[in-house]
């Protein structure tokens, strides 16, 4: 999996012809010609390369024309095929293509080939007749004019398998959350009425942000993140909400997400101020669950500075404690951050016994911070002698561990555990 995957630039030309050219009998053709695939490229369409040991093993090209973009080309050097490249390559091209608010994703495949199957693993649906593999991509028309208002987007689809560890918050959600708005008829056969609002509680960093653009991401639902600040800027912040969810109204589906909920719904004392504001989010709340297709996430990292109504049955579903990693998600999560082309093995279960407490954000930080102790030490190799090994080692990530200020204290595990058992509800 050591490759790295970078935007198209000029002076991949050759190298991409190359591959194009040298790859075409090999199966891997496509309905675009090698004249029609080089204008592209020097029009600057959206494209990627893949890159090993500073060779060019691989890339994706696409053309984008109105709503559509056309997938044009995947090369893969001989080499390299069956590693799964293909897909990463095609994932880094859609979110290109998402960003550049491409609706419908379309490639044509000339003949039955085994990408195939990549592509209905990666939600194509193959259209009858030809090997004619289509994405659409749910926002259009005034659709994708209300999102654009309300700064919403649609996110590349491999969120969720991007969250690394969690089971046990994953499996939850996946259950009461994901399946039941997915699978809404199969749900209402048991009487299981899909979720309209779930908040997320935990410590900062332990992925609340991180699982409600999983969910959108996972369901193929817009996201739409509700920021305060931004609501205020046309008046009121209570106009603001009023207004936003009036629009939100209009979309057939969207997951919206509101961070820091305790700064819109905090306890309504006299000082606070936000009496009006909570209330005009506790009058929306209702209106907003009456559709079908929609789901509020709430996050916060205080459950109690909330307004003790707020969170009242009937208007979430499930409150859900995210805490740190256990050692199973730890030991998942540092094997993603670590697994980047080093070449010393890294002891994984040494990392894992010395991050107790760590969120997945300290595990982040302390990677990073691994990672870039081993490129400095690169840079400072003289000349002539041997390179230095690549990528971090045990001892550098240990090194990265102790420097690293962990977020979550004691005294904050105890208030959380305390937490759990007053406000939870899953
Ligand atoms: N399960 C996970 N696997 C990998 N990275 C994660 C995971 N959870 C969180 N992160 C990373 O940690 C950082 C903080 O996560 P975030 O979701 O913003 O936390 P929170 O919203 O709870 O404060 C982000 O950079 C995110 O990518
Ligand atoms: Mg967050």
């Amino acid at each position: 999996m050591n490759w790295l995957i970078h935007d198209y630039r000029e002076d991949d030309l050759a190298a991409v012809v190359h591959l194009i050219d040298s790859t075409a009998e090999l199966g891997q053709e496509s309905v675009f010609s090698l004249a029609e695939c080089i204008a592209a490229l020097t029009a600057r369409q959206p494209a990627v390369v893949a890159v090993h040991g500073g060779m060019p093993v691989g890339a994706a090209l696409a053309q984008v024309a109105g709503e559509r973009a056309w997938v044009m080309r995947i090369a893969i050097h001989p080499a390299w095929r069956g590693r799964g490249l293909a897909s990463a390559l095609l994932r880094e091209l859609e979110r290109r293509l998402v960003e550049a608010r491409v609706r419908r994703i379309a490639y044509v495949l000339p003949q039955e080939e085994l990408l195939g199957d990549g592509l209905h693993n990666a939600g194509y649906v193959r259209r009858p007749a030809a090997a004619y593999f289509e994405k659409a991509e749910p926002a259009a028309g005034r659709t994708a004019d209300v999102l654009a208002e309300l700064g919403g987007r649609l996110l590349p689809g491999d969120l969720w398998d991007k969250v690394a560890g969690m089971e046990a918050e994953k499996t939850l959600i996946e259950r009461r959350v994901v399946l039941p708005l997915a699978e809404p008829e199969r749900a209402a056969r048991h009487g299981v009425r899909p979720p309209r609002a779930i908040a997320l509680f935990g410590p900062p960093g332990t992925g609340k942000t991180t699982f409600a653009r999983a969910v959108a991401s996972r369901l193929g639902w817009p996201f739409v993140e509700l920021l305060p600040s931004r609501l205020a800027d046309e008046g009121s912040l209570a106009a603001g909400l009023r207004e936003a969810f009036a629009r939100i109204g209009e979309l057939e589906r969207v997951l919206v997400f509101i961070d820091e909920v305790e700064e819109i719904a905090p306890v309504r004392t006299v000082a606070s101020g936000m009496h009006g504001v909570t209330n005009e989010l506790l009058k929306l709340i209702p209106g907003f669950r009456e559709h079908d297709e929609r789901l509020l996430v709430c996050a916060t990292n205080s459950v109690r500075s909330l307004d003790p109504a707020f969170l009242r049955h009937g208007r979430f579903d499930y409150v859900i404690p995210i805490g740190t990693p256990d050692e199973v998600a730890r030991k998942a999560i540092w094997s993603r951050f670590t697994e980047q082309g080093a070449d010393e093995d890294v002891d994984v279960d040494v990392l894992v016994a010395a991050s107790e407490l760590f969120t997945p954000a300290d595990i982040e930080h302390a990677a990073r911070t691994a990672a870039q102790a081993a490129f400095e030490r690169d840079l400072a190799t003289t000349h002539g002698s041997d390179p230095a090994p690549a990528g971090a080692g045990t001892a550098d990530y240990l090194t990265a561990i102790e420097q690293c200020r962990r977020t979550v204290t004691g005294a904050m595990v105890e208030e959380f555990t305390a937490d759990i058992s007053s406000h939870a509800r899953v």
